[in-house]
């Protein structure tokens, strides 16, 4: 089949990896903004794309455009081919099977999912939800809407003021009526990297249930999920250099087994008749209507791509901009960091004297630079901090040292324009 590859791989493991190659990889990042080029500091909202996502994309609309698991033609067999093979390919991102895969829009649907098909049936007064205060509203809402249809209740896992989880009020907070514990792998807002192994290991020794939000993690360092050991691991496929539109929830198999659909139509069952429908197995029992066949072909030219640095290098490479970052933003009079985790992702949350965030981030914007502003989902988190809104540089792989100074630069600047 004519399932393209991706075109510009940057280069094979192992060896010292040629930043500045890699960026030339991603052509929006040398675009301008308000005539001053770019700087991309918003990644843990979304990833910008390399030219191999994108001729992935355009190649499956050129060559072999057609629907999934319908046709019997030879466009539809590829199509199949390359959606399956994305199912096989993201298997293999993450060490786990590719038949407890279930392909969909993100994150945001793969909890959905374990809230509506596994959560809502089982679930009634009496029973409890463990929600850490460090998720953003996609590990959280989901769960309120179960809490109101079962009459379970929802208790939150507190943290400490450095943004890392309080272990011992989570052990207290373990108690036999916590069926289902939910937990960010790394905060979209703090960069707290959670020691997901250790959490998921209390919780199972309990008999609660783990669902593990990996959106942030995924992209930035090596993820074993069997090794994790939870029982669900969501993450999404645009916030690892993917489409928007693709992510997935991995479930164990004996979960998937007794889940019932979430979503009823096309491609989830086996045989329709107004007497009865018998379902698909799973995966594709969760996988109603045409998926984004597209989405996926450009989301396993990411995992290749990202695969081609390493993860590891990835990994390595953010922690060093981070370090940069960080060291800039603490020797800046009237600027405060959100969140000091020990283990931290390259995500930098912070406050800044007499200045409010959007303003920041608009005056920001006119320099070229690019961060998000606000709550960014997380409204419980910053109620714990006391704050209405903050700033937020988030770092990936494809930035450089330099940016980080002229981000420096133009805060200095925007700061002045505020008085
Ligand atoms: N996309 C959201 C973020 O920016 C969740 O972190």
């Amino acid at each position: 089949m004519n399932a393209p590859r991706a075109a510009s791989a940057p280069q094979e493991a192992p060896g010292a990896v040629d930043w500045a190659r890699v960026r030339a990889d991603f052509p929006l990042l040398h675009r301008a903004v308000h005539d001053k080029p770019l700087i991309y500091f918003d990644n843990a909202n979304t990833a910008q794309k390399p030219t191999a996502v994108i001729e992935a994309v355009d190649g499956y609309y050129r060559r072999f455009n057609a629907n999934v698991s319908r046709a019997v033609h030879q466009l539809g067999t590829e199509a199949t081919e390359a959606y399956e093979g994305a199912r096989k390919r993201l298997a293999r991102l993450l060490n786990v099977r590719a038949d407890e895969l279930v392909l969909c829009s993100g994150t945001t649907f793969a909890i959905n999912l374990v809230a509506y098909s596994w959560a809502l049936p089982r679930l009634g007064p009496g029973d409890t939800i463990l929600v850490s205060r460090m998720e953003h509203h996609a590990n959280i809402v989901p769960w309120q809407l179960v809490a109101e249809r079962t009459g379970a209740a929802i208790r939150v896992a507190e943290i400490h003021e450095d943004g890392t989880l309080d272990r011992e009020a989570l052990a207290r907070a373990m108690t036999p009526d916590v069926r289902l514990f939910a937990v960010a792998h790394v905060s979209n807002l703090l960069g707290t990297v959670n020691p997901v192994r250790e959490l998921c290991r209390e919780a199972r020794r309990r008999g609660i249930v783990t669902v593990v939000d990996g959106s942030q993690a995924v992209p930035h360092r090596p993820v074993d999920v069997a090794a994790i050991g939870c029982d669900f691991y969501a993450f999404t496929g645009h916030k690892m250099l993917g489409p928007t539109g693709t992510g997935a929830l991995w479930a164990r198999r004996e979960h998937l087994e007794t889940m019932p659909p979430f979503i009823g139509g096309g491609e989830m069952i086996r045989e329709v008749s107004f007497e009865g429908t018998v379902y698909n197995d799973p995966p594709h029992r969760f996988e109603a209507g045409t998926p984004n066949i597209a989405g996926f072909v450009g989301l396993t030219a990411a995992a290749d791509y990202l695969d081609a640095i390493g993860l590891e290098r990835i990994e390595a490479r953010e922690a060093e901009l981070l370090a940069h970052l960080t060291e800039a933003l603490d020797a800046e009079d009237g600027v405060r960091i959100l969140g000091r985790a020990p283990d931290k992702a390259a995500v930098v949350s912070f406050l800044v004297d007499g200045a409010h965030a959007h303003d920041l981030a608009t005056l920001l914007d006119l320099e070229g630079v690019a961060i998000r502003s606000g709550q960014h989902c997380a409204h419980p988190l910053l109620q714990f901090y006391g704050v209405a809104a903050t700033c937020r540089a988030s770092l990936a792989f494809y930035n450089t040292h330099e940016e980080i100074d002229a981000f420096m630069a133009a805060l200095r600047k925007v700061r002045r324009l505020l008085g």
